[in-house]
């Protein structure tokens, strides 16, 4: 994936999320003024996290069936969720979130 812009700065609060309309979507995180960037589908089933998830800090819980992930390196932290999520390189730039592809291990639940 090549690097696309994903919104802007203002588009999120801190603590929230939204998903972005890049290819493949991709769910954006605004936490303690950082900004995370993971695949938009939930790893358990094809779910929204962006549209859906519940952020708390460095997790977002999948609204779904309650799986819950690292938004910084995409970790699955409990079940159902076996598999890590894809995460994004984010760039901000004059007030755009840039978000590009790097590869993430898939990581099995603690
Ligand atoms: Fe996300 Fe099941 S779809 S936990």
């Amino acid at each position: 994936m090549e690097r696309q812009l994903a919104c802007r700065v203002d588009d999120l609060a801190d603590g929230e999320c939204l998903r972005a309309d890049t290819d493949p979507p991709v769910a954006v995180y605004r936490v303690g003024g950082a900004f995370y960037a993971t695949a938009d589908s939930c790893s358990h089933e094809e779910w929204s996290l962006g549209e859906e998830g519940e952020v708390d800090g460095f997790e977002v819980t999948c609204s779904l069936h309650m799986a819950r992930f690292d938004v910084r390196d995409g970790r699955a932290l409990c079940l159902p969720a076996i598999r890590a999520l894809e995460t994004y390189a984010v760039e901000v730039v004059d007030g755009d979130v840039f978000v590009a592809h790097r590869r993430t291990a898939d990581t099995p639940a603690v």
